[in-house]
């Protein structure tokens, strides 16, 4: 397994490997999926290049089977308040203007929770990305790609991701759960008979999904995750230090813990409750973990919750495998033993946190049995 515990090949060679060794076993697909995964299998080669993209709440990030990820950007868009379906940018450039947007012009965020709110601006997000991603490569030819959605999102959910797809100019699009892509982009075969669990700590949400040769045993989400840990802290500031700060700041704040040192602190600039002056405050690291500690707690139990789901042979597998850990959420200090302690198995986080579900998506471009089997 590609995880953080020092293997040296990479996660796509090892579950290459992999999965060679285990086309014995027939995964579990109906036979419209087979028909799929025939169809898919006779196409050219150029017909066979694309896209495998996870479109965060916080980060969209898109690969390609020949380039690896070509795209890693804040899910943010620049619209005109009078165009709000037309992205004037995207990415790091709109993301920016959070928080300093001249009048006229909104940064906004197309997805809530990992899933499309509003078709008409997730259709300009995502036509935007894949033309960014995708410029010329393929000289007219659209290209196919496959997204990771949710474990728990609903039919109307993928749904719209499909037509959205489709409407942006893809011209195949398959899905694949959020965390089985995670594993896959670490390497784990997600159609052996073996049981994996997966947790996921993303922006605005976290999830918990035990799946098993190409099924879902349990899944388990909440709302709670990175957004609401920057809100914790941007809550802490204020009510601590009388200082209000921006949302970029806070989320600095919050990224920036992990690497600072024990002892060491961080100055935040912000502006002053009561005189709304512009006014500095030093925060120690620990300050800053002990301000997150609530939120992260909150965010732990509820996932453990989902062992209760778990059937007991299932158990026996992680219990020997251990616990995968993946998203940017699990970057957070001290994260990994706070899950170890409340889940009581052993914990791994993903050598790539960010990128392995996007890796995991464009895996599936070469292998649309994982997608047939999880497509139900
Ligand atoms: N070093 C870090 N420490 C703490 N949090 C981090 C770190 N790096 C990134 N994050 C947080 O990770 C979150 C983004 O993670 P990720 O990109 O996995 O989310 P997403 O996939 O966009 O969201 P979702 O899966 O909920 O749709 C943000 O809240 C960000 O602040
Ligand atoms: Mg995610």
């Amino acid at each position: 397994m590609a995880l953080a515990d020092g293997d040296d090949a990479t996660g796509m060679d090892q579950f290459r490997e992999i999965f060679d060794e285990s086309a014995r076993y027939r995964p579990n697909v109906g036979a419209a999926a087979y028909d799929q995964i025939i169809s898919l299998e006779h196409l050219s080669e150029a017909d066979v290049s694309g896209l495998g993209i996870d479109l965060g709440t916080t980060n969209t990030v898109v690969g390609t089977p020949e380039d690896g990820i070509v795209l890693n950007e804040p899910s943010f868009m620049l619209v005109r308040e009078k165009e709000p379906h037309h992205a004037l940018s995207i990415g790091i450039d709109a993301r920016d203007l959070v928080g300093r947007n001249p009048v006229g012009v909104t940064p906004v965020r197309p997805m809530r929770d990992g899933v499309i709110v509003d078709l008409e601006s997730a259709r300009a997000f995502v036509t935007a990305v894949i033309k960014r991603a995708a410029p010329s490569r393929h000289y007219g030819l659209r290209p196919k790609g496959v997204f990771a959605v949710p474990a728990g999102a609903t039919s109307l959910e993928r749904r719209a991701l499909l037509e959205v797809g489709h409407e942006a100019g893809l011209r195949k699009v398959g899905l694949i759960p959020e965390p089985v892509a995670g594993a896959l982009g670490c390497g784990i075969n997600p159609l052996e008979p073996r049981a994996h669990l997966v947790v996921d700590i993303g922006g605005g949400t976290s999830e918990v999904t035990a799946f098993c040769f190409g099924g879902m045993l349990s899944h388990r989400s909440c709302r709670l995750a990175g957004d609401e840990l920057t809100n914790a802290l941007s809550h802490y500031l204020r009510t601590e230090h009388n200082i209000i700060v921006g949302e970029l700041t806070a989320e600095r704040v919050k990224v920036g813990a992990p690497e600072t040192a024990e002892g060491q602190s961080l100055v935040v600039e912000g502006r002053d409750a009561v005189t709304g002056r512009a006014r500095l405050v030093t925060l120690e690291t620990e300050e800053i973990v002990d301000a997150l500690r609530p939120t992260a707690i909150g965010i732990v139990q509820t996932l453990a919750e989902c062992l209760e789901d778990i059937p007991a042979q299932a158990i026996g597998d992680v219990m020997s495998e251990g616990l995968l850990v993946l998203g940017g959420g699990s970057l957070l200090r001290g994260l990994s033993q706070l899950l170890e302690e409340s889940f009581g198995l052993p914990v791994k986080t993903a050598e790539r946190p960010l990128t392995c579900v996007a890796e995991g998506a464009t895996a599936c471009l070469d292998h649309p049995e994982v997608v047939a089997a999880y497509s139900d």
